[in-house]
């Protein structure tokens, strides 16, 4: 690895899950609720736009914005297709509210993402009454027909923060009693901020329960810095040779710090301070400085909490030369691209020893100097991690198509560019 001089504190841009989340409950309460610190990315974008046609109030986003709920079930029938661009959360949750509205919606999306799997949500939701019709298999287009639902108790047979907000979600709509059970926990926020609104939203490890209420009360939130997106500069500070790096107010929820558990498991060092809580989440800063990190694995059980952040993990462990098991993590195929596939063949293209398994993947160590082109395959996160790898191993790694960092992280290369200085 060459040397590599990092230095500087970063407030990464809000959660990208907990902002979605925000417009979509705030959009159903019956007063104004004030959001600070929105993730304003392409993806969340999608949800605003989503949510203004079907005839919710919601203003720009800006760094400190408000928005006047209509109540629960006030959303009207859209004039047009609800169009989801690359954003799978806003697809999905969005799924759960029209399915208890009195009327029916056509969502679609990229090309990515009518290539993601919808019946996962389709099947509770038919099963409380909502009709789904597919135009092809199980993706986008499909047109949502919402009726009032009734009580479901669902075991999902999987891990999917985006499963359970839908239901939580039609279940909070149409007032009736929804329980949803899980293989792990998966990402809690929905949970979280349904209870700092007043909502009676027990969960219990694996399991969740929500009782009915009449009206959902405004919330003050100050949106959390992403942990997906703190996670590329943790990455780096830990590759780095000299210096030191500052995450802060970084969301620090435990359904999501999985990957900084990983680091530290693989010898980073990496300083937590100063938690504290903001709508139900916890939040805190994060230092970090270099190490010689060690090969490591990460099994099926710890994969919810960093699904997002495998890729970078692939591409930590081709930076620093160590061996790397990633397995019982077959979800990352459907995500924005098969990303199992774009991590190995890309790892490859710059001179990784790396190989996919069916459910995850392998890096073997190497002391091959990496250099190349990248093709991100128009997905976020892959071109971040590959930015990480090439400032980490100081070749000309080119990554094509760097603008797709929009969906989530619009300024990352700057960002990287200044931390790098
Ligand atoms: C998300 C949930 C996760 C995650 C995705 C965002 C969310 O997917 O991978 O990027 O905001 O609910 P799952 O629904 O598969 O947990």
């Amino acid at each position: 690895m060459a040397a590599l001089k990092v230095s500087g504190t970063i407030r990464v841009p809000g959660d990208k899950s907990i902002s979605h989340r925000s417009l979509i409950l705030a959009s159903l309460t019956a007063g104004e609720s004030r959001i600070r610190g929105i993730l304003d990315s392409d993806d969340v974008r999608s949800t605003a736009e989503a949510l203004r046609a079907l005839s919710a109030k919601v203003p720009p986003l800006t760094d400190d914005m408000r928005v006047k709920g209509s109540g629960l079930r006030e959303l009207r029938q859209p004039r047009r297709g609800l169009d989801c661009g690359n954003s799978g959360t806003t697809a999905r949750l969005l799924a759960g509210v029209v399915a208890a509205h009195p009327f029916s919606a056509r969502f679609e999306g990229d090309a990515s993402l009518s290539r993601r799997p919808m019946k996962r949500i389709a099947e509770p939701l038919t099963y409380m009454g909502a009709q789904f019709d597919f135009e092809h298999g199980d993706g986008l287009p499909m047109t949502v027909r919402g009726v009032d639902l009734r009580s479901i108790d669902w075991d999902t047979g999987a891990s999917s923060a985006q499963v359970k907000s839908a239901i939580l979600l039609a279940g909070l709509i149409s007032g009736v009693e929804v329980r949803i059970t899980e293989k792990a926990r998966s990402r809690d926020h929905t949970e979280r901020m349904l209870r700092a609104m007043g909502v009676d939203a027990e969960s219990d490890g694996t399991q969740v329960c929500l009782r009915p209420i009449d009206r959902l009360e405004p919330i003050e939130l100050d949106v959390p810095a992403d942990p997906s997106s703190a996670a590329f500069f943790v990455a780096l500070g830990a590759l780095a040779t000299e210096g030191e790096l500052t995450l802060t107010e970084v969301c620090l929820n435990p359904t999501r710090s999985g990957f900084f558990d990983a680091l530290i498991r693989m010898g980073a060092r990496i300083d937590r301070k100063g938690s504290r809580s903001s709508g139900g989440e916890e939040v805190g800063s994060l230092r970090v400085s270099p190490t010689q990190l060690k090969s490591f694995r990460i099994s099926e059980a710890e994969v919810p909490a960093l699904i997002d952040e495998l890729p970078l993990l692939a591409c930590v462990a081709a930076a620093a030369g160590v061996d790397l098991e990633i397995s019982g993590a077959g979800e990352l195929r459907v995500k924005e691209s098969d990303r199992i596939n774009a991590v190995v063949h890309n790892l490859r293209s710059v001179g990784a020893d790396a190989e996919e398994l069916p459910d995850g993947l392998r890096v073997h160590a190497s002391r091959r100097s990496l250099s190349g082109t990248v093709d991100p395959r128009g997905d976020h996160r892959i071109a971040m991690a590959f930015g990480i790898l090439s400032a980490a191993s100081g070749n000309l790694i080119t990554v094509t198509n760097p603008e797709c960092v929009a969906v989530s992280y619009p300024r990352f290369w700057e960002d990287l560019r200044r931390v790098t200085a």
